[in-house]
């Protein structure tokens, strides 16, 4: 049993392989948090630690007088009530018929369970080995009715708590929430530093690490979408955490919409941590006997550091937030034309592109935006999903058979939540898009957002979407959302409920995308947000793989990357190898390079093949071969960074889950004169194993043969041990040019 029901003292212990998470129902009623850390033993209580104090202006309950020091102020919480005596940030705001705010929850009953609890309307994990089991504790207001009951799901083998509050009124009079965040965490002790990851478009998830100050921090997003600017994932790391070692909390949310969490170092050293919806804009009107879902969180700890909590970020998601028939089969190579064509291209081009990557071995090719309605720059057509037969004679059909007929799949991009102003769709239904009244509406890329609060759009867009994907034979769908949401105010909805419209949003996607990834599991969804503004785990239950920036620089993606991986698996990370001069940077980086940082990631191909020359061509050829050859040790491997991004070369690895095989990555970021040498230490091998180098490519070296050249791939015929490859390191000879990099694919013998 991983979680267990103490009724003496009413405590609750929830065991993972390695982590104890613990809380308590105390003398009123109330549900404190204890504990959440490295596994305890069996018996053990952590109630001693935390010990009611006064600090001065402490409010105390109501009939609790007679002990001064009791205050919710202080003591750690599940899940903080509102406007009863915790100043800090609270989880909740609710108010009456009659205007009062105020919530004070108490314990009612609990219930343990095998298996899963899941989560209406939204994304949420799933047990996947028959393994999980699910504690729902029960807490209600008395004096309002409203009723908390928060769910804990316990993925023992991953060291994945989730957690996730539902809130129900149970009175007669309506009532309205103000804010409703999904989980708290209250850690009483310790020195933290706050890891989160930030960002703009074109370059998102650039990892941050701060220590916390007397203040709160908010990592958030208002832009209805998950967003660039701020994943909603945050790391709270001891000071001295490394890579390798130390305490490491993770807090990851399973959303897409606009989030908020909040870091308060509080006046007795402890922190507090809320996350949950955003609460601006927000409101939810509750009438008697309805329900309000938060989203779900996933909690995970581990003592061993950095490193260990990505991957086990990184398998959660995998095995139990990802699904269906591509989770974990090999997704195909592709080839995309928007930076190989933008809006300018007919049949015959793109037939031309694949014809070439078919050659190469390329087995996709992902036809993006232009092919519909009057598309031919990003002014017109959202809305009109119909061919464009200036472009495309005759539909999509006779373009789909002559891509098939090259041995490759087809893949389509569409963004089905816009509108255009300059499109049949808008003229017909002007009020399906997101408008304040009164006011004209605010543009992003010259477009409108569908308001999927109302259930006829999400109704229309199932239709539209469900007969394309019936009438032609599309593998893969590019799935795109590209302006954040403003002007939010839903001509379906009440005045009373026009708060609800940006999450009833949220719930009108998740519908749409969970009925079409049901009736279509074999077509593969790839997520994007003009790049990656929806790059979270809500997305992730419906799209395995999500393009990851508009930015294909290979130096930027290297730091856009390491910040993805700290919580994101390679499996979901959409990279394509583009042309150079960079269209977003203007910078120049050698092929070989462009490709192995593409290959950290699901790979492909953005630019027309047709315009390489012949020794380029030999090299996307074995970058083809190698990519398949090693598709599942970069995938299902266990991923380290070896250095941060902010060095004169940047390198990670990934090691199969026996050890027997890994592969190193390299790029030389700043190449300098007299450099000192590129030294690294890898990770995760069998120290007592034997390896050997199979392959050791240098791509893009001015000084070395890079592959094609002769010797090119000759590697050392030497011998190490894992441990002197881990403890003592290995040194790559001095390579110059421009953004060289180096690949080491090592094997145990
Ligand atoms: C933004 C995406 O991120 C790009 O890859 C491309 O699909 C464009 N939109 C097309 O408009």
């Amino acid at each position: 049993m991983s979680i267990q029901f103490d009724s003496q003292n009413r405590s609750f212990t929830l065991h993972t392989r390695s982590t104890t998470y613990q809380m308590q129902v105390d003398q009123p009623g109330h549900l404190q948090h204890l504990y959440y850390g490295r596994r305890l033993a069996e018996g053990d209580r952590m109630d001693a630690q935390v010990l009611p104090v006064n600090c001065g202006f402490s409010p105390v309950p109501y009939g609790c007088n007679a002990d001064y020091d009791f205050s919710l102020d202080l003591l750690p919480q599940e899940y903080s009530g509102c406007n009863t005596g915790d100043f800090r940030v609270s989880c909740l705001s609710v108010s009456d018929a009659a205007g009062a705010a105020g919530a004070d929850f108490l314990y009612v009953r609990h219930e343990i369970c095998a298996g899963k609890y899941q989560v209406d309307g939204l994304p949420c994990a799933y047990d996947s080995g028959g393994e999980v089991e699910t504690l729902v504790i029960t807490l209600a207001d008395p004096v309002t009715g409203l009723e908390l009951q928060l769910s804990y799901g316990v993925f023992a083998a991953r060291d994945v708590i989730t957690r996730q509050a539902r809130l129900v009124n149970r009175s007669e009079r309506p009532m309205t929430l103000g804010k409703a965040a999904s989980a708290c965490l209250d850690l009483p002790y310790g020195q933290w530093d706050l890891i989160h990851f930030h960002g703009r478009h074109c370059m998102e998830r650039q990892m941050e690490r701060t220590s916390l100050t007397q203040a709160v921090q908010t990592i958030s997003s208002r832009r209805g979408a998950s967003s660039h600017h701020h994943n909603p994932f945050v790391i709270l790391c001891d000071h001295q955490a490394t890579e390798d070692a130390g305490d490491c909390y993770g807090m990851m949310l399973v959303y897409s919409g606009s989030h908020r969490t909040d870091i308060e170092l509080e006046q007795s050293g402890g922190v507090r941590a809320v996350t949950g919806l955003h609460d601006e804009l927000f409101s939810w009107h509750l009438a008697p006997g309805e329900v309000f879902d938060t989203p779900e969180v996933l909690l995970s700890f581990t003592h061993e550091g950095l490193t260990r909590l990505s991957q086990q970020y990184h398998a959660f998601l995998r095995h139990n937030i990802c699904r269906g028939a591509w989770q974990f089969a090999r997704r195909p190579i592709l080839i995309n034309n928007w930076e190989a064509t933008y809006f300018q291209f007919d049949a015959d081009k793109i037939v031309d592109i694949a014809a070439k990557a078919a050659e190469l071995g390329v087995e996709m090719l992902v036809l993006d935006d232009g092919w519909f309605g009057k598309r031919d720059d990003d002014f017109t057509g959202l809305g009109d999903w119909f061919v464009n037969e200036n472009k495309l004679p005759g539909g999509l059909n006779p373009l789909i058979e002559r891509i098939h007929r090259l041995g490759m799949r087809f893949g389509l991009w569409v963004e089905p939540e816009m509108v255009s102003e300059d499109s049949e769709l808008y003229r017909a239904h002007p009020d399906w898009a997101l408008t304040l009244p009164g006011r004209k509406p605010t543009l992003g890329r010259n477009q409108l957002v569908l308001d999927l609060a109302r259930p006829e759009v999400v109704d229309y867009l199932y239709d539209l979407l469900s007969g394309l994907l019936r009438r032609h034979r599309i593998d893969y769908i590019k799935w795109d959302m590209n302006r954040n949401m403003t002007d939010v105010y839903s001509r379906a909805l009440p005045p009373e409920r026009q708060g609800e419209a940006s999450h009833r949003y949220m719930l009108g996607l998740y519908r749409l995308l969970g009925r079409l990834t049901a009736e279509f599991p074999q077509v593969l969804i790839e997520g994007c947000a003009g790049g990656g503004g929806r790059f979270d785990a809500g997305m992730l239950a419906y799209c395995p793989q999500i393009w990851c920036s508009d930015d294909t620089d290979a130096v930027e993606r290297l730091i856009i990357q390491h910040g993805t991986s700290f919580g994101y698996p390679i499996s979901a990370v959409g990279a394509h190898v583009s042309a150079c001069p960079n269209h977003q940077t203007g910078r120049t980086t050698p092929l070989g390079t462009r490709a192995v940082v593409a290959m950290s990631g699901t790979f492909g191909y953005e630019l027309d093949l047709n315009k390489l020359s012949a020794s380029e061509v030999r090299a996307v050829c074995y970058q083809i071969e190698d990519f398949k050859r090693w598709y599942h040790l970069i995938q299902d491997g266990l991923y380290y960074r070896l250095t941060g991004v902010d060095g004169d070369f940047t390198a990670w690895q990934t090691v199969s889950p026996d050890r027997s095989e890994a592969l190193v990555s390299v790029v030389v970021t700043h190449p300098r004169a007299n450099a000192p040498l590129v030294h690294f230490r890898l990770k995760g091998l069998d120290p007592e194993g034997t390896y050997r180098i199979a392959v050791q490519r240098f791509l893009g070296t001015t000084n070395l043969p890079s592959p094609g050249e002769a010797g090119g791939d000759a590697p050392p015929a030497r011998r190490w041990s894992g441990a002197a490859l881990m403890y003592g390191g290995y040194t790559l000879p001095r390579i110059s040019g421009d953004f060289p990099s180096v690949q080491l694919h090592l094997v145990r013998i």
